[in-house]
């Protein structure tokens, strides 16, 4: 099947890409709700050749519904890696519309529509944002709400990006905007690769919007975060802005 007899009449094709690592309790519950909420959409499941099998039980979803997929990966290569190769798979068969989203359920496939709304608007890139008015975060720990605002703070004042929520990721860019961001050069490896992506997109003179969300902690399986994400997230973001500012201060010869 080609994609524009994929495509429903008139409407642009939409491709959620949803990256897994050890989701087996989750994939089957978050590809049924993308399925109800937005039935055009497709889904592609990026998995990292999970030891729980997630891989298989998107195989098996994959199997009696066509506008599912998955895209096996070798190993564990962390979700900027799993992301490019979404985006990649997505761009070669022509998508109009690529989605982030999490599979644990902490982006809630019913505000999709909010979602794909903000871009018809005229958006290049929207975000579900926890940190504008009305969005809002349910049973997240302190910790992680106090790692989630202070990150942002410090990307956004250090890189100068005017978005609240620069580490979220719930988003749906269009094509054209991922294939001005000149994806070739991303290096990054966790979830520093959120801000990464949004920076570049700034800097490229796209328009961003921010639509408030509720971000809902998940409930089965363990979150992916470690000391690494961090670690990486803060040395990436500091060099970022100090290259950026020293940019500008030093004349280009
Ligand atoms: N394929 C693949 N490979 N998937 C991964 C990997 C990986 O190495 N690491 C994480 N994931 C998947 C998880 O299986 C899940 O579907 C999604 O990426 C998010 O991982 P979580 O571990 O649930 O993230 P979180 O809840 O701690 O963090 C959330 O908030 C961050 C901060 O705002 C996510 O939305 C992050 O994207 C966000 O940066
Ligand atoms: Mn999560």
């Amino acid at each position: 099947m080609n994609i524009n007899e994929r495509r429903d009449a008139g409407a642009e094709a939409v491709l959620v890409i949803i990256p897994t690592y050890n989701e087996a309790d989750n994939v089957a519950a978050i590809v049924s709700r993308v399925r109800a909420s937005v039935p055009r959409a497709h889904v592609l499941v990026a998995d990292d050749n999970s030891p729980d099998g997630t891989g298989k039980i998107a195989d098996e979803l994959a199997d009696s519904d066509d506008r599912v997929h998955v895209l096996h990966r070798a190993g564990k290569e962390g979700l900027g890696a799993a992301y490019l190769a979404g985006f990649a798979w997505g761009i070669e068969r022509g998508y109009d519309v690529l989605v982030e989203m999490d599979a644990d359920g902490s982006h809630q496939p019913e505000e999709l529509p909010r979602l794909l709304d903000a871009l018809d608007g005229g958006a290049d890139l929207v975000l579900g944002s926890r940190w504008v008015p009305g969005g809002k975060v349910v049973n997240w720990p302190r910790s992680r709400e106090f790692l989630s605002r202070g990150g942002s703070l410090y990307s956004r004042t250090l890189l100068g990006v005017p978005i609240k929520d620069v580490t979220g990721g719930y988003r749906a860019f269009r094509r054209r905007t991922l294939e001005g961001l000149g994806m070739d050069r991303v290096a990054s490896q966790g979830y520093c690769f959120q801000v990464d992506l949004a920076w570049r997109t700034v800097k490229a003179g796209f328009k961003v919007v921010e639509v408030p969300i509720t971000f809902v902690e998940r409930e089965r399986g363990d979150s992916k975060m470690s000391r690494a994400i961090v670690v990486e997230a803060l040395w990436r973001v500091t060099a970022w802005g100090v290259g950026h500012r020293l940019g500008r201060l030093l004349p280009r010869r």
